[in-house]
């Protein structure tokens, strides 16, 4: 039987936070819309953070209120605080992320927090999402590279990924947040993390900075791990990290996983026009 691969698009988010000029609400509409169609079943739409930080994420609620959803897409944002995530829930997403570091300067940088400060800004957010039945993912930043404090320890990642699942998240997502990481320090990270968590719990998360996305990828895949995060057309980056570039695109983790022969249920033949469109959006 062939294997499933999740792919979570993560585009409309990730891919366009980082963008210079500011795109406008119809074209991000159009774009989720457009990936819609393609079939993915988890799309990270956008992000309720604060406009002065993410300029490019504050019409997040006219976005969600705009897009068509479809049966079996679950779409998805990201929330710092419960401001966000009750703005969130309030205009109708399906599951919220909130997104803690392994390190500790890039929290600060990212979310203006320790990370421990992190975790008392998440646990409401968990505890109203367990009423709610709103499920939460949580991201770690900088797993294998920090772009302030250099190298991570993976046991720096085990501590924090430890606490968000027991706090209630029902997926970890590493993030390689500069794409920094090697074949060497992903295989690292990988068996030392699968020590405290299966990898059902886990997803990969690769910048594709130095072109070495696709190779991790392959190593989360030997460990066991079927879910990814990629971005049409390879937008994106983080704004608190400098010269990082877009996810790993979309289009060629799918045709890498589909020339190894597992299924992701991605509508190939609709891809290569939801791409052109992201990449007429801007540059990083
Ligand atoms: P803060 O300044 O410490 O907090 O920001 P604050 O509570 O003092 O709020 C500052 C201002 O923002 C206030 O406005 C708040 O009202 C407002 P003012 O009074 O000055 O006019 N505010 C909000 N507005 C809208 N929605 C909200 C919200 N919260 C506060 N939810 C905060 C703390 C977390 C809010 C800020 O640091 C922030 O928004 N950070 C987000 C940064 C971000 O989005 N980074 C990119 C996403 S993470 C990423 O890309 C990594 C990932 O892809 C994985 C990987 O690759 O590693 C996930
Ligand atoms: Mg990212």
């Amino acid at each position: 039987m062939t294997e499933h691969v999740k792919i979570f698009e993560v585009g409309p988010r990730d891919g366009l936070q980082n963008l210079n000029q500011l795109v406008a609400t119809e074209d991000k509409i159009k774009l989720v819309d457009m990936l819609s169609n393609c079939g993915f079943s988890n799309i990270e739409t956008t992000s309720f953070v604060s406009p002065k930080w993410v300029p490019q994420m504050a019409d997040a609620a006219n976005v969600m209120a705009g897009i068509s959803k479809r049966d079996g897409t679950t779409y998805s944002a990201l929330t710092p605080n419960m401001r966000g995530y009750e703005a969130a829930i309030g205009s109708g997403v399906d599951e919220v992320a909130i997104f803690g570091s392994a390190s500790e300067a890039f929290s600060q940088k990212n979310i203006n927090c320790s990370i421990e400060e992190g975790f008392s800004r998440f646990t409401p957010i968990i505890e109203r999402a367990k009423i709610d039945k709103c499920n939460v993912r949580g991201y770690i930043s900088c797993v294998t590279d920090c772009p302030y404090d250099g190298a991570t320890d993976p046991d720096q990642v085990i501590r924090v990924a430890v606490r968000l699942l027991d706090m209630g998240c029902y997926e970890i997502s590493l993030g390689d947040t500069i794409g920094a990481a090697t074949i060497e320090t992903t295989h690292r990270l990988i068996s030392s993390v699968l020590n405290y968590m299966p990898s059902n719990a886990l997803a990969g998360h690769f910048h594709d900075t130095n072109n070495a996305a696709l190779e991790n990828i392959g190593v989360c895949l030997e460990a066991g791990i079927r879910t990814f995060d990629s971005a049409i057309g390879g937008l994106g980056g983080c704004p608190y990290a400098e010269g990082a570039k877009g996810n790993v695109d979309t289009v060629a983790v799918v045709n890498m996983l589909h020339e190894m022969k597992y299924e992701t249920g991605v509508k190939t033949e609709k891809l290569d026009k939801a791409a052109a469109f992201a990449r007429s959006l801007g540059e990083n």
